[in-house]
């Protein structure tokens, strides 16, 4: 699965590998055992980039740029044990998103246990990735039941040399009786953020002239996190029963719980944190949807696998397919792609710094 190591710190895995031999061992990928039993492959790229994806699940539940920084957000309260899905990372959510169908919240491919596949059929590859790992899921006797559909579902998840994440998704109809099927997706992805929430400040001034004191106040609004891509996009509020509005700001803020599915969004979203310096970049591919959430105070504390103020350090933006269902005929194939990129920003919004502003 891997091509062969470059020298330094690929020799020591390799020897590690050479060690305690398993389907997996190379210098850039290795099945573990995690400290809840559950077992997981981790990606090693350049320096200290890194990527952990469990079997259960087939989740990515890491991402760690050079710096070894975590890019991903989970859960302090993640629950490892099935049937719980495990809150953060990057969930997939098949063959249903949501609540839009009979199946439960999310479907079902987020609390199953995916394998390895060995021996995938191709796809085009950079050959400048080494990291990568191919799962697969097919549906048990108990899920046929639920979902009366034969299908293949192969994940790659690949760490490429400059520390991108990529999710490719092939699902396949393997029905032999002829039938389609159809589906709703998304790539529930959640990012670690600076305070997500608006902060405002209040700064009072004091000005001196002729023996009087002149007190000055001003209030400014400050969002350290802030999306951009969405502005204008059409969205079906969750949180309103799914009815339909057109976005009116520049960019997405928070201030409270957002729970939304942008429709036919662009094929690049960013996430600017200017607290961290950092922007991430979401790319997607045959996803025309993109879902915002935040649950905010009051469904964080009602959430058993959250902490009550993780709200503000996490955001959700994920690339799905919602409002139209896919449709696959028996034999028929469809990809869906997720490319992650987290790269350093400056201050560049159009909001006031009021330090500055106040000193002139
Ligand atoms: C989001 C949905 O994708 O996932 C929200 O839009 C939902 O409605 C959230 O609350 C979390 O879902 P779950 O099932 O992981 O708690």
């Amino acid at each position: 699965m891997a091509a062969p190591a470059p020298a330094g710190a690929a020799a020591a895995a390799a020897a590690a590998a050479a060690a305690s031999p398993s389907p997996l061992q190379s210098a850039f990928a290795e099945l573990v055992k995690s400290p809840s039993g559950l077992e997981k492959v981790v990606l090693r790229g350049a320096r200290n980039c890194c990527v952990e994806v469990y079997l259960y699940g087939g989740q990515v539940t890491s991402w760690k740029n050079d710096n070894g920084e975590e890019l991903l957000f989970l859960s302090s309260k993640a629950i490892f044990k099935p049937p719980k899905a495990i809150r953060g990372g990057i969930p997939i959510c098949f063959p249903q998103f949501g609540t839009h169908g009979n199946l439960e919240q999310h479907g079902f491919a987020r609390n199953r246990f995916w394998v390895i596949d060995n021996d995938p059929p191709p796809l085009p590859v950079n050959s400048a990735i080494k990291a990568f790992v191919d799962l697969i899921l097919r549906p048990s006797e108990e899920d046929l039941k639920i979902w009366p559909h034969s299908f293949e579902f192969r994940l790659r998840v690949a760490l490429g040399p400059s520390g991108d994440l990529s999710l490719t998704s092939r699902i396949r109809n393997t029905n032999t009786d002829g039938r389609p099927f159809s589906y709703t997706f998304a790539y529930h992805t959640y990012f670690s953020v600076s305070d997500i929430r608006i902060l405002s400040w209040m700064f009072l001034s004091k000005t001196a002239c002729s023996g009087c004191l002149s007190l000055t106040c001003a209030y400014y609004f400050i969002s350290e996190v802030r999306v951009e891509g969405l502005e204008t996009m059409d969205y079906l509020d969750n949180l309103k029963a799914k009815e339909r509005f057109t976005e009116q700001g520049d960019a997405i803020v928070f201030e409270s719980e957002v729970d939304k599915v942008y429709l036919a969004a662009p094929s690049k979203i960013a996430i600017i944190d200017h607290e961290k310096k950092k922007t991430f970049v979401v790319t997607k591919e045959g996803l025309p949807d993109a879902v915002v959430w935040n649950p905010w105070d009051k469904k964080a504390k009602a959430m058993q696998d959250f902490g009550d103020a993780e709200y503000k350090n996490m955001l959700c933006v994920e690339p799905a397919a919602v409002e139209k269902p896919i449709t696959l005929k028996p034999g028929e194939e469809w990809k869906g792609r997720l490319v992650l990129s987290a790269v350093p920003s400056s201050y560049c919004s159009g909001q006031l710094d009021p330090l500055k502003v106040l000193q002139g």
